[in-house]
């Protein structure tokens, strides 16, 4: 078990908060589902595309506008996400999260039911709307659930219960690799059932949210509503006493009213919060300019030039091991920290890609190296998941106090998707023009992230939000203080169930 649920016993995880964090986390399963599901059906679907223009036109479709309409197809989810992402704090404070996360669903249900439907109606414009809207959801959950999670978990467990995220991801991305067989769902008769199935977890969510209780740090210093705020962390901590919480969460409180509401441009401007969101829009592009989704768009076709055998089985390996190291990760993050650990990821990432550079490289003389191709990649994805894959989601939320959260996470995922819609488009296009040496191009960029990381992350493992925030204030304010070495200090009469709970 991680640190922080042994630390705690059961009394930590009650049945409240472990139901709400499956039900959130739901989304985050149905973002991963819909990033791996379009990866092995590609050439079904694209002779149904091709079976449309036939019918339309009578004649083939042209192999470029094909190429054109997949891409788009791919690529138009990240657009969906991007463009929601950013509205992930206005939607967040205008209906609260569980409210926002549950008529988020209904775009789930729109973009699958349209994606799902597209083959019958011989339609591959509803296909890509579906891409779309389905991306749009993704956005927003993206947003919505590490924000969700990271409010209600108690301060020794955020970081474990933060990877949840994540892991769910990977579930997902790995159940989509695996349904998307052709010989399960990935057939020329099924992929509409493949790609529609996407609304099971949204009627999950639907019926679950309504028993999960709203963040009771949104109720209470968004909206004042200290009644409605005790009742629900009542709830989640199965305690009746829960004075010390409310402390912690009154202090935030009458820190962010002598703030002014702050705002995205706010954000740059203000010396206060200008340094964490700098660290935050930076661990998103460490995410997602390592390069992992070069491996999760376009894995088969990599496995294949690098000649292994039976490469969409190789991709279900990436996906397994995916899911592993995510599980890893939960263990260490409350034992070895944020920084430590995502340090440890980019490091590991760097050597993989020099590593798989070096077997692309020499795969034509060698024909041994299209195993340690293999093995290069696993161990890149196996790093991911250790510090680059759940952390960035939940770290951006632990940076900022309640005030400024919201702008933080929606400019956080915006960048976040951009650099998602960047790899996905360009990947292919770079590939071509560098040859085996394309992941070098990576291998600089982590060198360069685990550098920013080393001299600018700080650790925020076992800190309530308010005592990282005022870290920065006093930084800030000072402009003196050695963040790393006040950060450092262990958190105790403030920790979110209380001393005497984890002793
Ligand atoms: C992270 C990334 C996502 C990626 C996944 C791979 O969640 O945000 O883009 O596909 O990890 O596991």
């Amino acid at each position: 078990m991680p640190a922080g649920f042994q630390q705690l016993g059961g009394e930590a995880v009650t049945g409240t908060l472990a139901l709400s964090v499956f039900t959130a986390v739901l989304g985050s399963l149905e973002f991963g589902y819909n990033i791996g599901v379009i990866n092995a059906p590609q050439k079904i679907i694209e002779n149904d595309y091709n079976a449309t223009w036939v019918q339309r036109y009578g004649e083939p479709i042209p192999p470029a506008t094909l190429t054109s309409l997949w891409s788009l197809s791919v690529a138009i989810f990240s657009i969906g996400g991007m463009l929601s992402s950013f509205c992930v704090g206005f939607v967040s404070e205008w209906l609260g999260r569980r409210k926002a996360m549950l008529i988020n669903n209904l775009f789930a249900f729109l973009g699958g039911s349209l994606m799902g439907m597209s083959k019958l109606c011989h339609s591959f414009e509803m296909m890509i709307l579906g891409r779309f809207i389905i991306g749009a959801y993704c956005g927003l959950a993206s947003g919505l659930t590490p924000m969700y999670v990271g409010e209600i978990a108690p301060t020794s467990l955020r970081g474990a219960l933060g990877t949840l995220h994540q892991l769910a991801i990977v579930t997902g991305i790995l159940i989509a690799q695996i349904l998307g067989l052709e010989s399960l769902l990935g057939s020329e008769d099924l992929w509409p059932l493949l790609v529609g199935l996407t609304v099971v977890p949204t009627v999950l969510q639907m019926a679950l949210l309504p028993f999960c209780p709203e963040s009771p740090r949104f109720l209470y210093i968004v909206r004042c509503q200290e009644h409605h705020a005790k009742s629900g962390l009542r709830r989640l901590t199965g305690r009746q006493e829960v004075g010390n919480i409310l402390a912690e969460m009154k202090e935030e409180k009458r820190r962010m009213d002598m703030e002014r509401k702050v705002s995205i441009p706010e954000l740059f401007r203000s010396t206060l919060y200008r340094q964490p969101i700098i660290i935050s829009i930076l661990l998103q592009l460490s995410q997602q300019l390592s390069g992992i989704n070069a491996i999760f768009y376009y894995s088969t076709s990599i496995f294949t030039k690098a000649g292994v055998q039976s490469p969409v089985y190789a991709t279900i390996g990436a996906g397994v091991v995916n899911c592993a190291f995510t599980v890893v990760s939960l263990f260490l993050v409350e034992r070895m920290g944020r920084r430590t650990l995502h340090m440890l990821g980019l490091g590991g990432m760097c050597v993989c890609a020099i590593i798989m550079t070096v077997a692309l490289a020499l795969l034509d003389n060698v024909p041994w190296m299209s195993y340690i191709c293999m093995l290069s990649i696993f161990g890149f994805v196996a790093f991911f998941e250790v510090g680059p894959g759940p952390i960035p989601w939940f770290f951006v939320a632990e940076l900022f106090s309640q005030g400024p959260r919201p702008a933080a996470m929606a400019v956080a995922g915006c960048s976040n998707w951009t650099a998602n819609f960047i790899i996905g488009m360009g990947f292919q296009y770079v590939a071509d023009l560098c040859g085996p040496y394309v992941f070098l191009i990576f291998a600089v960029l982590l060198l360069f992230f685990l550098i920013f990381t080393f001299f600018r992350v700080p650790e925020t493992q076992g800190k309530t939000f308010d005592q990282i925030a005022a870290n920065f204030h006093q930084r800030s304010a000072g402009g003196m203080m050695d963040m790393d070495m006040d950060l450092d200090k262990p958190s105790t009469e403030l920790d979110y169930l209380g001393e005497e709970s984890i002793n």
